[in-house]
């Protein structure tokens, strides 16, 4: 198997992209709040780079079977049915719906990553599962979403932890820079995930923000065992 690793959005080569199976990991919140949706019945998810178009998409008559979902600055949207918190995503408010879904790095990732043969999500709740979906790959790509180009401590985490999981034997030596300290930092915190994306800068932030139930929800090492993936531009179990 052969890996390569980016640790933000826009480290990533746009060539390496095509033609790969893609893991795209936003742990603070897309990835985790797309698993919740699917895991939870949502229909289908369509991503969509910003709110205009997001909103273009849905017609008030459609609300009842298609929702508005996302944030901006980690807040909701104003008019949006839900935000971007993966516990809102209960089957009640999502099983069988079509969600339009804009976060500002999460689906920016996966718009970016269009021309690949296959597009994974990953967070840290459906890890193991993500894991085992992807042993026969041969060209994977781990692009962790960072933050509008900066790193993101957690999605390195879970990068490193997806990497431990896939070639638990492998030599750090064979791995690039940034897969490697994604690699270290697994293995110093892999059994303390909550503690380690807490202490994030985005896991600050939300706590700071109110949003703690979130980091804890996110932080919840295989708590779902489904695997999103994107097809044709959708999202779909
Ligand atoms: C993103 O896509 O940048 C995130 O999901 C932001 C957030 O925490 O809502």
């Amino acid at each position: 198997m052969n890996i390569k690793f980016y640790a933000t959005l826009e480290q990533a080569e746009k060539s390496s992209l095509q033609n790969a199976t893609v893991v795209v990991i936003d742990v603070l919140r897309a990835s985790s709040t797309i698993v919740a949706a699917i895991e939870s019945g949502a229909e289908r998810i369509i991503p969509i780079a910003d709110v205009e178009t997001a909103s273009r998409l849905v017609r008030p008559a459609e609300r009842d079977k298609k929702l508005l979902a996302g944030e901006r600055k980690c807040l909701p949207v104003p008019g949006f049915d839900l935000s971007n918190s993966p516990g809102e995503f209960t089957p009640a408010r999502v099983r069988g719906k079509t969600l339009v879904l804009t976060t500002s790095n999460g689906t920016r990732a996966i718009a970016a990553a269009a021309k690949a043969d296959r597009i994974v999500i990953c967070a840290l709740t459906n890890l193991p599962a993500v894991a085992a979906a992807l042993r026969e790959e041969l060209e994977i790509v781990v692009l962790c979403c960072g933050a509008e180009g900066t790193i993101a401590a957690e999605d390195l985490f879970c990068g490193g932890m997806l990497l431990k999981s896939l070639d638990p034997a492998g030599a750090l030596e064979s791995l690039s820079d940034a897969a490697r300290i994604a690699r270290l930092i697994a293995e110093q915190f892999g059994s303390n995930a909550e503690a380690f994306v807490r202490s994030s800068d985005h896991g600050r932030k939300l706590v700071a923000l109110g949003f703690e139930r979130d980091v804890v929800f996110c932080s919840r090492i295989g708590a779902s065992s489904s695997v999103p993936e994107v097809r044709g531009g959708v999202i779909v179990a």
